[in-house]
């Protein structure tokens, strides 16, 4: 499902996601809060914030706005500065929805930590901020600061920097 398939997204929806300090990770495989550990090196994790009611009537959207791709890199791999600091340790949380239209993310290639993007084939590379460096995607994928809690949970340290998704919805 495309994030865009979800109805009329405006700037304001898109600026903000369910994501804020203090939040969670959860796998979204296994509905359990993440720690360190369990992130292995060279794997694509898919996360969500913890605590939305999938009651809500706009659960799938707040779950599509909010879905991240976690991964580990050796921290002396990660090129862009601001993406090691707002990384725990190398562990780096990304967006999963694409820049371009709005596809979720999927295919991960961990000899160069490149993703790509299934729908138009754009690929980020997340050693480097996720800046786009194939395709039709017109600016790099927005980071989730993360860090770990006192229980030694991942958690979130505040939302994205910048709106989710694809430029055209948020950029004049
Ligand atoms: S939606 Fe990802 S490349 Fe088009």
């Amino acid at each position: 499902m495309l994030l865009r398939d979800l109805g009329p997204l405006p700037e304001e929806k898109l600026r903000h996601t369910a994501w804020k300090r203090g939040k969670l990770l959860i796998n979204q495989n296994t509905n359990e809060p993440m720690r360190p550990s369990d992130i292995v090196t060279g794997s694509l994790t898919f996360a969500k914030p913890e605590g939305l009611d999938e009651h809500d009537h706009d659960f799938n959207n707040e779950i599509a706005k909010a879905a991240l791709m976690i991964i580990r890199i050796q921290p002396d791999e990660i090129k862009d500065k601001r993406a090691l600091e707002w990384s725990h340790e190398g562990i780096l949380a990304y967006s999963k929805i694409c820049t371009h239209v709005g596809c979720p993310i999927s295919l991960y290639e961990q000899q160069t930590h490149h993703v790509l993007c299934p729908c138009h084939q754009s690929t980020f590379d997340l050693s480097d901020g996720a800046k786009v460096i194939f395709g039709p995607a017109g600016h790099a994928l927005p980071q989730l600061r993360i860090g770990v809690n006192d229980e030694g949970y991942l958690e979130a340290l505040g939302d994205f920097d910048e709106p989710v998704g694809p430029a055209f919805w948020e950029r004049g």
